[in-house]
C-alpha cells in the first residue's frame, strides 16, 4: 500500500510518499523546503510567515512528489498529517491540505504526534533496530529521551524544562556572531579547534530533566568577558569549543543515566542536533551500547517519518479519529497502541 506523509509543524514543508507491504517500508520520494532564509534576519522562526511559506509550498510539494513517484492520489491506501506538537497556525496548514485531499476521496486521514514520528524513523532507516531502545531527540524545538517500547509504547525519561539543546547551540552561536540557525556553524569552529580551557559549569545533573538557562548564562558572561577579543580566530574557537562540549556533556550524562536505569543498550538518535560529531563521537563512552541513526536527511523535520509512522499505525488497523486537532502540546507518551477500527 502506498501512504502520502504531510509535515508542517514548524519550518519545513515536507511531503512524502512511501509503499509498505509485509511489515517492510520503502521510501519512494520526498520533498523538503526549509525556511531558513526567511526567518535568518529575524534570529528565529516567526510563525506567521511560516505558515505563509506552508501554504505556498505544500502544492508545490505534492505535485512533485506524485510526479516523482508516478502516483495519483487515488493509488493512495492513507494520508498522514501532523497533528502537533509544533506551531499551531503551521499545523493547521498541514491539515486544512491534507483534509481537501482526504475527504473528496474518501482516503482515510490519520493524524501523526511529531514526536512519535521522530521516535520511529530511526526504525525507517534501519531495518535491524528492535524494540525496545532508547531514543535521543535533539532538535531547535526538543530535547527528550523516551524508552520506546513499541508503536504506541512511550515512556519519558528525560525532557528539557526550559530551551532545547538546538536552541542553547542557535543562541550560543547568535553571541558568537552568526546568523540563525548557527548551531552547525558553531559545531564546525568548536571541531576545527580542538579542546578549549576555558570550562563552563555543567548544567543541573540532579535535575530530572534536561535544563540549559544557567548555561545559557554562563555563555553569556563568559562571551562578555571576551567581547572586544572576538575577532581572534582563537578566542572565538575556544568558547565555541567550551560551549559545545557543555552543551552535549549535559545530553551524554542523561543517556548514562538512561541507560543504567533501563537497562536497554539500544539508542537511537533523532533532530537535527544528532548531526554534531561531537555528540556522534561521545555515544561511544556508552559502552556496550549500539547507537542508531536516522539518515542525515530523517534526523530534522521530514514528511517520510510522518508517512511511516502514519502507515503503522494504519496497518495496524487503526483508521480516522474525526476532527483533528492542531495541538501545540500533545505529550508522546499519551499515545497509545493502535486499535483496530471498524471501515
Ligand atoms: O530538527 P531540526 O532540523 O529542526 C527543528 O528543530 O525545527 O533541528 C535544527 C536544529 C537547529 O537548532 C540547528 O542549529 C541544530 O539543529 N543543528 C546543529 C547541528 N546541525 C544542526 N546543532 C549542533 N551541531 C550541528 N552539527
Ligand atoms: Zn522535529
Amino acid at each position: 500500500m502506498l501512504a502520502l506523509g504531510i509535515e508542517t509543524s514548524c519550518d519545513e514543508t515536507a511531503v512524502a510518499l512511501l509503499s509498505f507491504s509485509d511489515g517492510n517500508a520503502r521510501l519512494i520520494c520526498e520533498e523538503v523546503s526549509s525556511q531558513f532564509e526567511v526567518h535568518k534576519a529575524y534570529g528565529g522562526v516567526v510563525p506567521e510567515l511560516a505558515s505563509r511559506e506552508h501554504l505556498r509550498n505544500l502544492p508545490l510539494l505534492l505535485d512533485g512528489v506524485l510526479a516523482r513517484g508516478a502516483c495519483r492520489l487515488e493509488d493512495l491506501a492513507v494520508i498522514g498529517v501532523t497533528g502537533g506538537p509544533g506551531l499551531k497556525g503551521c499545523l493547521l496548514m498541514g491539515i486544512s491540505f491534507a483534509k481537501g485531499l482526504a475527504l473528496p476521496s474518501a482516503l482515510p486521514l490519520l493524524e501523526v504526534n511529531h514526536i512519535e514520528a521522530h521516535l520511529l524513523a530511526a526504525c525507517l532507516d534501519n531495518p535491524d533496530l528492535r524494540y525496545p531502545f532508547l531514543s535521543l531527540i535533539v532538535s531547535g524545538g526538543h530535547t527528550e529521551i523516551h524508552e520506546v517500547h513499541g508503536l504506541g509504547q512511550y515512556r519519558l525519561v528525560a525532557r528539557t524544562m526550559d530551551d532545547a539543546a538546538g536552541e542553547a547551540f542557535d543562541k550560543s552561536a547568535n553571541l558568537l556572531g552568526y546568523d540563525y540557525p548557527g548551531g552547525a556553524a558553531l559545531a564546525a569552529l568548536a571541531d576545527s579547534y580542538g579542546k578549549s580551557e576555558i570550562r563552563l559549569p555543567r548544567v543541573m545533573r540532579e535535575a530530572e530533566g534536561f535544563s540549559f538557562s544557567g548555561l545559557k548564562t554562563a555563555i553569556s558572561l563568559a562571551v562578555q568577558e571576551r567581547k572586544g577579543a572576538l575577532s581572534d580566530p582563537a578566542v572565538k574557537g575556544s568558547l565555541a569549543s567550551a560551549i559545545q562540549e557543555a552543551i552535549v556533556d549535559a545530553l551524554i550524562f542523561k543517556l548514562k543515566q538512561a541507560v543504567k536505569k533501563s537497562g536497554i543498550r539500544q539508542i537511537s538518535l533523532a533532530g537535527g542536533v544528532s548531526a554534531n560529531q561531537c555528540l556522534r563521537r561521545r555515544m561511544g563512552e556508552l559502552k556496550g551500547c549500539q547507537a542508531y541513526f536516522p539518515a542525515a536527511e530523517h534526523c530534522m523535520d521530514n514528511a517520510a517519518m510522518v508517512a511511516y509512522a502514519a502507515v503503522l499505525r494504519f496497518a495496524a488497523g487503526q483508521r480516522g479519529a474525526g476532527e483533528i486537532q492542531a495541538r501545540s502540546s500533545w505529550p508522546v507518551e499519551s499515545l497509545r497502541p493502535p486499535q483496530v477500527q471498524l471501515e
